[in-house]
Order: C-alpha cells, then structure tokens, then sequence
C-alpha cells in the first residue's frame, strides 16, 4: 500500500514516521508547500517527496494524508474524494461550516472514506472516562469539566489563519465531550478574554476561553482553555455523577501544584506540548486508518462527528461575540463563516 502524506510540518511529520514504520504500508509520498521541508522528512524516513500536489494524485496512491494548514482541507479532501481515494484529514475539515458542508458533500457524493484526526478518541484516559460512563460505573452523569490549557502562545502570524481559540482548541474537547458521554449538545453559553498579550486581540481572538454546555440529558459540561498556561501544557476532563467521579489527565506529569499540607508534589516533569502527550494516541489513530483501508474496522471518526463539534464552536464564538446563550439548532443552517 502507498499513501500520500500532504503537509510535512509538525502533525504531518508524526503521522509519516508512524506510517513509514507500519508493517502494512508498503511506501509513502511526501509533499509540502515548502518542497525542502517534504524532500527533508523523506531522506530522514527512506521514502520519496513529490514536488506539488498535483504529482501524489498522479503517481497514484491508495489513500491521502492531508496535514497541511487548515485552509488547504476542504480543497484537497474533495480532490481526493473526486478521485476516489480513502483520506484520513487533520481536523478541522474547515473554518466554517459552508466550507465542511462542501467537503463533506464531495465525499458523500463519492461514497468515499474520511477519517478525522481527533486524537483524543484515541487516548488511554479519554477511553477510561468512556468505559466509566458507559459502565454504569458514575451514575447519573451531572457535570463534566474540560480543559486545555496551552503552555505558550502561538507565533502571532499563525493566529488569524487558527480560526480562534474555539475552532482551533476547545473543538478537541467538544469532541471528545460528545464521544465520552454519548450526548449531543444543545445549548451553549462561551465567553472570552483577550487581556494578555496584544497578539490576540489583533487577531479578533481571545488567549482565554470558557464555554458552559447542556447535554441534551441536563448534564452540564464546562470546556476551558488558555494558550498562557505557565505551569505547563494542561489537558484534563473530569466527569463527577452520583456514584463516582474519574478524571481525565491526571498523573505525575499534570502540571499542577496542591496547596494542601498533605497533597501530592509538585510534577517534577510537566507535560510541555500536545506532541509529547498525545504521542501513543496519534500513532493509534493512523493505525486505525490503516485497519480502515483494509476493512477491519469501522471509521472511528468521521466528517459527520468533526462538522458536530465544528457547529459547537460556532455556536460559542457566536455565544462570545453576542454575549447570549446560543442553541445548536440556530448553527445547523447558517450558511455564512461567523468568525471575525
Ligand atoms: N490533532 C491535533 O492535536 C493537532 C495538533 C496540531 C495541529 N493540528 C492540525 O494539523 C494541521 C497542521 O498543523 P501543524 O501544526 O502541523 O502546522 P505546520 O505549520 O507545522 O505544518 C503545516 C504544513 O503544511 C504545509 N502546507 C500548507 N498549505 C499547504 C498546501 N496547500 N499544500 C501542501 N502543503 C501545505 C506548510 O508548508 C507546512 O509545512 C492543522 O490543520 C492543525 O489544525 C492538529
């Protein structure tokens, strides 16, 4: 089997290590904006780098990779869809829902697979939490509280191409909402603070945000994130019902100090970004895509599940600039990117 990696940056090199160790995968094609950056990675991994886009559709591959920049998704998902190939997609599909909706329209239409990387569904903890849900093991559910707090800013120049803390972030953690509870979202509150570094209020965006959801059963989920968490890069969900309380993202490494006499010490090595602790769930992912090209199980996430947790951050980006609750039903139509 050979598969075309498009977009060799930081996601996109995680992904072709993996898949170049993979013992049903035969070869991979490489390519980047950035020609160097592809002929690069491929020296380094033994494989071959395409100069353009155009040249992986042309050598023929048995499945697409996309992990370029957000922008390039949609586009390069319907090419493949159009020529029949299997694609795993980095999330988002695309910044806005008239974008998705096209993408997700051309794979439809192609009766072709399309495989979202959100990772989390993949993660020990998150698929603990899912288990104790589902087990029976908390009870009624009442309150779930998500987190992801970034250690550092982003460079200001890719701020205003990240679609906003929503989008960009917390989507993670409306997926990875719905996937643990089983639930969808019906309504959202969400605001945002831009007073840190400058960058973000250039930019229309927020370095802090906190969304309050209501689960179509009354559960009430919290979902915040920062980028200028200074402790460490900090993901955690904690899910409390009237039996038992688990929590996600919890052990030696969480970057978090007790002030308590009697709590546990300070992490001597705290998570530093999302490459590191996320790293085994990335590679299960693209292990799962491969068992998806070969038949052996269904899609773990497809682009239904991505334009759901899509359509909650509009909601909240909606929600943040109006200062209003939003239901989701008012997002299922909108035909316009909100975002700006
Ligand atoms: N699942 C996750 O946890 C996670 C984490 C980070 C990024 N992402 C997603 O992965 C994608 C890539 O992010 P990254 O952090 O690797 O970014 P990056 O900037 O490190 O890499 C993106 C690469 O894509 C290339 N590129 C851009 N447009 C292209 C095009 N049209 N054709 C070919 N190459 C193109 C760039 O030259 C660059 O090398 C983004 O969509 C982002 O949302 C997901």
């Amino acid at each position: 089997m050979r598969i075309g990696v498009i977009g060799t940056g930081r996601i996109g090199t995680i992904h072709a290590n993996t898949l170049s160790r993979h013992r049903e995968v035969g070869s991979l094609i490489l390519t980047d904006a950035d020609p160097a950056r592809a002929q690069g990675l491929a020296q380094r991994l033994g494989e071959t780098a395409a100069p353009g886009v155009d040249e992986i559709f042309r050598w023929g591959v048995d499945a697409v990779v996309i992990t370029t920049a957000t922008a390039a998704h949609a586009e390069l998902i319907g090419r493949a869809a159009r020529s029949g190939l299997p694609v795993f997609c980095e999330k988002p599909i695309a910044l806005d829902l008239p974008g998705t909706l096209a993408a997700l329209a051309e794979v439809e239409t192609a009766g072709t697979v399309l495989q979202m990387g959100f990772q989390r569904r993949f993660d020990a903890g998150y698929a603990g939490a899912r288990e104790a849900v589902r087990s029976g093991r908390l009870g009624r559910l009442h309150t779930v509280r998500a987190m992801t707090s970034d250690q550092s800013p982003p460079p200001p120049e890719w701020l205003p191409l990240s679609g906003g803390l929503f989008r960009d972030t917390l989507i993670h953690d409306f997926d990875v909402l719905r996937w643990v509870t089983g639930r969808e979202v019906v309504d959202v509150y969400a605001t945002g603070s831009d007073s840190g570094p400058a960058m973000f209020r250039e930019a229309g965006d927020v370095d802090t945000g906190a969304a309050l959801l209501t689960l179509d059963d009354g559960t009430l989920a919290t979902a915040t994130a920062t980028r200028l968490n200074g402790a460490g890069y900090d993901v955690r969900m904690e899910l409390a019902g009237e039996r038992d309380t688990v929590v996600v993202g919890l052990d030696d490494r969480t970057p978090v100090a007790s002030t308590e006499p009697t709590g546990p010490p300070p992490a001597d090595k705290p998570w530093a970004g999302f490459l590191e602790r996320f790293g085994p769930a990335y590679e299960a992912e693209l292990c799962a895509f491969v068992d998806l090209l070969h038949g052996q199980r269904p899609n773990p996430c497809d682009g239904r599940e991505a334009l759901q947790a899509l359509r909650i951050a509009e909601a909240c980006e909606v929600s943040r600039r109006e200062r209003r609750p939003v239901r989701l039903t008012e997002i299922q139509d909108r035909a316009q990117p909100s975002y700006g």
